[in-house]
C-alpha cells in the first residue's frame, strides 16, 4: 500500500536520525529546501515519530529503496488543513548521488496517494524555487501544475527570489490512480 515501484514509505523512527544528519547538513541540500543554516534534526524527528496528522497537521515518513532497503531521504504533508482538505507537501532525497533516479517521482506518488486515497485531502501543494529543475521536472512527472509565483517572497543567497506554485487536486490524481489501484501496482 505504501509502496511504489522504486520506494516504500514507512513511519520514521528515533533509529533513523544518523542515516537522516548524514548527509542534512549538506550546503547543496540546505539550499534546495530554503533552509540554509544548519542544524540539528532530533527534536523534528523526535516530534514526526509522533505526529498525527489531525491533530498535529503533519505526516512524516522515510523513503526506503525498496531492492536494498537503503534509507534515501524524507517526505511530508504539513499544514494539513481539515475544513479545506489542503496540504503542503515536501520532499528530499538527501544523497546527491541518488538523485535523478526516479526515486523522488516515485516517492511523491506514493504520498499523494496517501494524501489523496487515506486522508481523504481534496488539494495538495508545493513551492519551490524557479531554479530547482530537478523539482519542477520530478513534480510535472508525479502530476502538479505549476499555477503561479510568489514574487520576491524569499530572501536566498543575498537576493529576494520568486517562488513557483504547483498544485494537484483530488480528480486529478484519481485519473492516474483511482480508488482501487496503488502506485506500486499500475
Ligand atoms: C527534488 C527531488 C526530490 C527529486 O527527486 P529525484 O529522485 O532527483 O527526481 P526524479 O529522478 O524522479 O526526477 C528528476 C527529473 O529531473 C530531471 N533533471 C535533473 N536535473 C535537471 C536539470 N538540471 N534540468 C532539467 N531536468 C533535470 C531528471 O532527468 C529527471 O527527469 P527524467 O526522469 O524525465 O529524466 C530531489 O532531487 C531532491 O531531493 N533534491 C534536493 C532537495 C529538494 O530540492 N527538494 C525539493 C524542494 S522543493
Amino acid at each position: 500500500m505504501y509502496d511504489g515501484k522504486l520506494v516504500s514509505l514507512r513511519s520514521l523512527d528515533l533509529s533513523d536520525l544518523d542515516a537522516i544528519e548524514e548527509h542534512w547538513n549538506t550546503w547543496e541540500l540546505r539550499r534546495s529546501i530554503g533552509v540554509p543554516l544548519p542544524g540539528s534534526r532530533r527534536d523534528w524527528l523526535e516530534f514526526a515519530t509522533k505526529a498525527d496528522p489531525w491533530k498535529d497537521g503533519e505526516l512524516n515518513l522515510a523513503i526506503i529503496e525498496k531492492e536494498t532497503g537503503e534509507f534515501l531521504g524524507t517526505i511530508g504533508l504539513r499544514d494539513i488543513a481539515l475544513p479545506h482538505r489542503r496540504a503542503e507537501f515536501g520532499v528530499s532525497i538527501h544523497n546527491h548521488k541518488n538523485r535523478s533516479k526516479g526515486y523522488g517521482t516515485d516517492a511523491t506518488r506514493v504520498m499523494l496517494w496517501i494524501g489523496f486515497h487515506l486522508l481523504g485531502l481534496q488539494s495538495i501543494y508545493l513551492d519551490t524555487f524557479l531554479d530547482n529543475e530537478e523539482a519542477r521536472r520530478a513534480y510535472v512527472k508525479s502530476g502538479f501544475k505549476e499555477v503561479g509565483l510568489l514574487r520576491s517572497t524569499e530572501f536566498r543567497e543575498g537576493k529576494f527570489q520568486d517562488l513557483l506554485i504547483m498544485d494537484i487536486l483530488r480528480d486529478e490524481f484519481f485519473e492516474s490512480y483511482p480508488p482501487g489501484t496503488t502506485v506500486g501496482d499500475s
